[in-house]
Parts: structure tokens; C-alpha cells; sequence
């Protein structure tokens, strides 16, 4: 049915698209050269994002003490045996530098003052490292990062930001009737207008974040909808290890506190988990206790809570008092205190959520896909750094290395713009509006509860195999609604996290061991081989 409605279509043409504005996208904004003109979207407010809530940290070799071979092996001791050893070298390479440049654009990170009287930066801890090498800002160095990279990136010339835009899909050579599966530019859906304009540039990169809100409970805001992973695997990429789903052992658990993190670095800096009866259980499962892995962790949490029938555990700081819980933990501390626990005198209730997607769009160590043209860089990215368990603070230091990465690979490749590509308008003649938005919200709700139940912390064959009917149920409606109506933000998100829950669960199928975040009761024992799970989509080839 046609929507017999006639609107002016909208076109930009840009050298780069980025897509995404978290830590990064601004690093790759900011790396590229002045003279390309850059076009940033994102979904909500620049802002809104994983990178601005982040808590605990970047991961860096910066103390004397400290060695870069330290910090490789404690990342490929968290990743179960299937990180990218080049790939991990290659990132921790580049810690020091990459904190440098930070520090050089004015991040303001935590110091102290040493014996001697000098001041040098406060390292904390976090599970899985060996030495104190967490670089922060109090508990809000997401924040901090966020707004500096920002008031950077307001000062561009060269670089519009586009508030608001929802990506829709990637536009590639083949799918517009030419050779070649270069990119050639996207989609996207104007909130304010409600109108999909077109997007044409020479380079497009995903800078979209993770997947998380796949799952009913989680630390990651609403704009990890795995958006660039959905939209990459439609184009034609390679997807790898989304099995591996990060469950963050310690979120607060209270009715209104929706997705709030409690910081790693609170057990880093002496934190105990105890039981409701006071029981300090971790020794019991593994002798680095609090700060063993993170996928360690949350299972443990979620055995003790599934043996017992509790609804959470508790995580205790008190014993660091007033003046120290003050200055390190300052966000934490008022936010518990707006719901009314203070986290001086009082336990902390806490229970495990989905956190980080370790797999994701493959790519080499500049950022770039299977698809001439376009990059993917940050949580959207598959490099082969974080394995099977991402270790703490390795992804903000992820985002600005392979940001970085890309930047020089499209600095030293400068190509214009081809004109005259005769890229199709959005086509809205066979669409109306809809009047069963229901099925989304019923959906998305269903979706997100079968995750959590079937696709969770501990697997099984049959679990997996219940999630593979029902999400491939949800992909056939959601097609079909997604070709009879006009599009909206929520039918988009829910589309794409379909799409990224059905790669997911096949990843997971495929996996016939428990490695890391992948725990199923079938296959309980470690394969001798370590064997990234990848996906290529029946376009490829
Ligand atoms: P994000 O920062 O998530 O940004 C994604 C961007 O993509 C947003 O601008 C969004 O609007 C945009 N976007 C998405 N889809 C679309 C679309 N379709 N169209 C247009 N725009 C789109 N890691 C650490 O290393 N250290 C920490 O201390 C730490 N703490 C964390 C605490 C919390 C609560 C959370 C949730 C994560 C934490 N992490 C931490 C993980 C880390 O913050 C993220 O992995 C990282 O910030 C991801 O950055 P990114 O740039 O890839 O994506
Ligand atoms: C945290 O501060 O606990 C989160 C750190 C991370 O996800 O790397």
C-alpha cells in the first residue's frame, strides 16, 4: 500500500561515516586527517553510550613494576586459551600511548602522592590482573573520557554530528545492482523528522557497541542493541564468537535501579561478597577469590544464588571507611545513598548481568572488515583480543587502539568520493503505518526473557535449542512487519536484536565445550583445541 504521501528525500555525502560516538568513534573522529569531512550519527544524545558510564577504568602498562608480557599474559590467562596472542601484543603495545594522548587532550585521571612526595597516577585493581594497572577517574572515568573526546570533537571544523539518527542499514555495490561489495554508504532514520535519509561516504566505519540489551538484565544503557553487528552480518560480514557473552558479576540489585554498575574496582580495592548469612563464599571456588575472572565470578554468584534460592548477594566495603569509600567511590556511594543504602555502614545487594559482547564483526588490527570500505571498531568489533572472557578494563583500551588503527589505515589511503553511483532513495511506496505496535513491545519482551533463561550464565542443549525455535519464530514476524510498515527506532532495535540473539544462539550450538563465558552442563570439560566459532553470512562468497 502506498503511503500516498510525497516528502523531499535528503542525501549527505561525507569522506567518512561513522557510525557510533562512544570512545570509539570520537578516537577515530579525532585521528583522521582535518582535511576529510566527517559525519557522525548517533541514536540519542552523543553522549548516551556503554563508553560514559564506564566505571573502573583503562587498563595500561604504566608502572615501573609493571611489563607489557605481564599484562599479555593476564589477558590470554582471562581469555581461556582463544585470544589472538599478535592481537593482545598488539594492543598492550599500544597502552602507554594511548593513555598518553589521553592525558595530552586533558583527561583528568586520579593521582596520589608517593612516599617521596611526587605525585604519579593511582593505579587500582581489577579481577584477573596481576598488578595494579587500571588508570581512572574516581568510579566515572567513562565520563570523563566521553567529555573531553567531545569538547574535542566540538572544535572540528571538519566534523558533523548528526544527534538522533538511527543507522538502518549498510549500502554496498551488489546490493544497488553494481560489481563489487564495496560500501558505499547507509541508511538512516531521522528521529526528528521520521524520514530515512541517505548517506553516501568513500569510508564508513561501526562504532555501534555491544549487544548486551539481548538480555533482560543488564549494566549497558539502551542504545547496545547491537545495531553494527546486525547491519554488518546483513551486508555480507563475517561474525565470530558471540557465543562469549559477558555476564558482569556485580550489578546493584534493587527495583529502581535499572542497569547501575557496581564498579570492579570496589573488590579490586578490598571488597568482599558474602552471602545473606554473611559467608565470604569466592574462596571457595577459586584462590584468587574476589578478583579471579570475571566469567568465575558470576557463576559462582549465580551457583550460590540458584543453591540457595536468594535473590542476590552482597558485596561489603565497609571495613574501608568513610574517607577512602568517599574519594574512590564517590558516584557509587550517592547513587546507593538516592535509593537508601549507604555503603559505608550497609552491604551492597548485587547480582550478575549481561555486560560486554566479546565476539562481534570481524576484523584485522585496523579496524577492517570483510567489506572493502568498512571498518568496525570498539565493542562491535571481533579482533581477537578478549578470547573467551574479556579481563577487565580491556575495552575502553580496545576502542582507542583499533580506533586509532583505522584512522591511520584511512589516513594513508585517501581516496574521494565516487560520484554518480546512482545510490537508490529510501523507498516508503509499499509501506503504511502500522497498528499493532504490540507485536514489538511483546516481542522485545519475550526475546529478552528466553536470553536470560536459555542463553544465560549456564547452558544446556536443550535450553539452546528451545531459544534457536522461538528466536527463529520472532525473525519470521519481524520480517513481516518489517515489510509492511513504516519504520520506527523501537521496530529497528528489535530487528537487529533478533538478528544478533540468532548468531548468538548459533554460536553457542556450535560451541560442544565450556570455555570461559560459554558454560554449558553437556559439555562441562575445556576441548584440547581452542577454535573461534565463525559465521558467514549466505551472502559471502
Ligand atoms: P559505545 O560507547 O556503546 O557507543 C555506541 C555508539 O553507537 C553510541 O553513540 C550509540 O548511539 C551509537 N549507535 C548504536 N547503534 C546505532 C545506530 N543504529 N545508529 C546510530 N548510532 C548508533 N570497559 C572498560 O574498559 N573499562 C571500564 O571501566 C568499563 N566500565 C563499564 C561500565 C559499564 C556500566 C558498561 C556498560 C561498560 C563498561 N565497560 C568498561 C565496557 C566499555 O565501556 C564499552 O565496551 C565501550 O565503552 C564501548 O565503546 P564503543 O565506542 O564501542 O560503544
Ligand atoms: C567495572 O568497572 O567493573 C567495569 C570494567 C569493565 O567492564 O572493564
Amino acid at each position: 500500500m502506498s503511503s500516498g504521501v510525497n516528502v523531499t528525500q535528503i542525501e549527505h555525502q561525507y569522506d567518512v561515516l561513522i557510525i557510533g560516538s562512544g570512545a570509539a568513534g570520537m578516537t577515530l573522529a579525532l585521528k583522521l586527517g582535518k582535511h576529510y569531512r566527517i559525519a557522525m550519527l548517533c541514536k540519542d544524545d552523543p553522549t548516551e553510550g556503554s563508553t560514559y558510564y564506564a566505571q573502573g577504568g583503562v587498563a595500561a602498562v604504566l608502572d615501573e613494576y609493571d611489563s607489557i608480557q605481564s599484562h599479555i599474559e593476564d589477558t590470554l590467562g582471562a581469555g581461556g586459551g582463544l585470544c589472538h596472542r599478535d592481537v593482545v601484543e598488539f594492543t598492550v603495545q599500544r597502552s602507554a600511548q594511548t593513555v598518553n594522548w589521553l592525558v595530552e587532550l586533558g583527561v583528568n585521571f586520579d593521582t596520589r602522592t608517593t612516599g617521596d612526595g611526587s605525585t604519579e597516577f593511582h593505579l587500582t585493581m581489577e579481577g584477573g590482573h596481576s598488578h595494579r594497572r587500571v588508570i581512572h577517574a574516581a568510579d566515572a572515568t567513562g565520563r570523563e573520557i566521553a567529555e573531553t573526546l567531545g569538547s574535542h570533537l566540538n572544535t572540528l571544523d571538519n566534523v558533523t554530528i548528526f544527534p538522533r539518527y538511527v543507522a538502518v542499514d549498510l549500502i554496498t555495490r551488489d546490493k544497488i545492482g553494481l560489481r563489487g561489495k564495496d560500501c558505499v554508504g547507509a541508511y538512516a532514520l531521522n528521529l526528528e523528522s521520521q524520514q530515512v535519509e541517505l548517506f553516501r561516504a568513500r569510508y564508513v566505519a561501526l562504532a555501534t557497541g555491544g549487544a548486551s540489551k539481548v538480555y533482560l538484565y543488564t549494566s549497558n544503557p539502551d542504545t547496545a542493541s547491537g545495531d553494527g553487528i546486525a547491519m554488518a552480518w546483513r551486508a555480507g560480514c563475517r561474525v565470530a564468537n558471540l557465543e562469549f557473552n559477558q555476564f558482569h558479576p556485580t550489578c546493584l540489585y534493587h527495583p529502581e535501579a535499572k542497569s547501575f554498575l557496581i564498579t570492579e574496582a570496589l573488590r579490586g580495592e578490598g571488597a568482599k561478597l558474602v552471602l545473606p548469612n554473611g559467608h565470604r563464599f569466592m574462596p571457595d571456588f577459586d584462590e584468587r577469590a574476589e578478583l579471579a575472572p570475571r566469567d568465575i565470578v558470576a557463576r559462582a554468584i549465580d551457583h550460590e544464588m540458584k543453591r540457595l534460592g536468594c535473590d542476590c548477594v552482597y558485596l561489603d566495603i565497609r571495613h574501608k571507611g568513610n574517607d577512602f569509600i568517599m574519594s574512590h567511590f564517590p558516584t557509587i556511594h550517592a547513587r546507593c545513598l538516592e535509593l537508601g543504602i549507604d555503603i559505608i555502614k550497609e552491604l551492597i545487594p548485587i547480582v550478575p548481568a549481561a555486560h560486554y559482547t566479546c565476539g562481534g564483526i570481524m576484523t584485522d588490527t585496523h579496524g577492517k572488515t570483510d567489506l572493502p570500505h568498512l571498518y568496525a571498531i570498539g565493542e562491535s568489533s571481533f579482533t581477537g583480543l578478549h578470547g573467551a572472557n574479556r579481563m577487565a578494563s580491556n575495552s575502553l583500551l580496545e576502542c582507542m587502539v583499533f580506533a586509532t588503527a583505522a584512522a591511520e589505515h584511512i589516513n594513508s589511503h585517501p581516496e574521494s568520493l565516487e560520484s554518480n553511483l546512482g545510490i537508490p532513495f529510501w523507498d516508503e511506496t509499499q509501506v503504511t503505518n502500522s497498528d499493532e505496535d504490540v507485536i514489538i513491545s511483546h516481542n522485545w519482551e519475550e526475546l529478552r526473557r528466553f536470553m536470560w533463561d536459555y542463553v544465560g550464565i549456564v547452558r544446556t542443549d536443550k535450553r539452546l535449542q528451545r531459544a534457536r525455535r522461538r528466536v527463529q519464530l520472532l525473525q519470521q514476524e519481524v520480517t513481516e512487519y518489517y515489510s509492511n510498515y513504516r519504520i520506527s527506532s523501537d521496530l529497528l532495535e528489535l530487528r537487529n536484536l533478533i538478528q544478533v540473539a540468532d548468531l548468538m544462539i548459533q554460536c553457542a550450538i556450535r560451541r560442544k565445550e565450556s570455555r570461559g563465558l560459554h558454560y554449558t552442563l553437556d559439555y562441562p570439560e575445556q576441548a584440547e583445541q581452542a577454535i573461534d566459532t565463525v559465521l558467514t553470512p549466505p551472502l559471502f562468497g
